[in-house]
């Protein structure tokens, strides 16, 4: 059976590169991100199916596995990538609108979709759930409120789903990248990891051999410290 995967936030930086890889290495990928335009350029170069849907709304994210499922046939991995980290401002400039935001996309969406793999891949007893989230779970940062906590919370959650998944026969990988050079980023930082590097130990944890699962990978650029 040929290897499929929904890859959210492949309308560019780590999970381009994911869906790039992925699909190089024979996956059939279903790529999703908003930016309608950028997402059409990803599904013309990789020839694969995908749809544009804004993660915070969760309606749409339930749809968006069903989507996927269907014009994949199954779903065997799911990498929750896509997240942001808008609100870099000390804790008294946050806002209930940041946290909110925040909340629906960055811990929402990735809690969702992954309920909907669980239904489809535990019934299947195959599958890979990856949730992307940061190494700013493993350290502690000034300006990084929001975001730290919405990744604490996904790594609450993916500490749940492991046990839980592993009952039913599906494997899932948490990911902690340090600092990667994509657009996330204000200003462009070289000396970070390339998003192709990033992108890199996310699919070597997706191919791991079928007796291995990756419950956690840390990794960070060689200039980071803050560990
Ligand atoms: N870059 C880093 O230093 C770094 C470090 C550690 C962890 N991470 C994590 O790695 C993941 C990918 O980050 P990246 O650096 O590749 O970021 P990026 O280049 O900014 O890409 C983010 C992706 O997420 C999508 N996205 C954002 N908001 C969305 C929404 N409301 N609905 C649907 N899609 C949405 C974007 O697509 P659209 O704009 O088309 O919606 C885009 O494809 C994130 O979870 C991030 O937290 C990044």
């Amino acid at each position: 059976m040929q290897k499929t995967v929904l890859i959210t936030g492949a309308t560019r930086g780590i999970g381009r590169e994911v869906a790039r890889q992925l699909k190089a290495a024979g996956y059939a990928v279903f790529v999703t991100g908003r930016d309608a335009r950028a997402l059409a350029a990803v599904q013309k170069e990789l020839d694969c199916p995908g749809a544009a849907v804004d993660l915070g709304d969760p309606n749409r994210v339930v749809d968006l596995y069903a989507t996927a499922q269907k014009a994949l046939g199954h779903v065997e991995a799911l990498v929750n990538n896509a997240g942001f980290n808008e609100a870099k401002v000390g804790i008294e400039k946050v806002t209930p609108e940041a946290l909110d935001h925040s909340y629906a996309v960055n811990v929402r969406a990735p809690i969702l979709l992954a309920r909907e793999a669980l239904k489809e891949m535990g019934a299947r007893r195959s599958g890979h759930i990856v949730n992307v989230l940061s190494s700013v779970v493993k350290a502690k940062l000034e300006n990084y409120s929001v975001y730290s906590t919405m990744k604490h919370a996904l790594h609450g959650f993916t500490g749940c789903l492991t046990k839980e998944a592993r009952a039913q026969g599906v494997k899932v990988t948490a990911i902690y990248p340090g600092g990667v050079d994509t657009t996330f980023r204000t200003n462009a930082r070289p000396d970070y990891m390339r998003a192709d590097s990033a992108a890199r130990m996310i699919v070597l944890c997706l191919t791991a051999p079928e007796d291995v699962v990756v419950h956690e990978l840390v990794y960070r650029p060689l200039v980071e410290t803050n560990f």
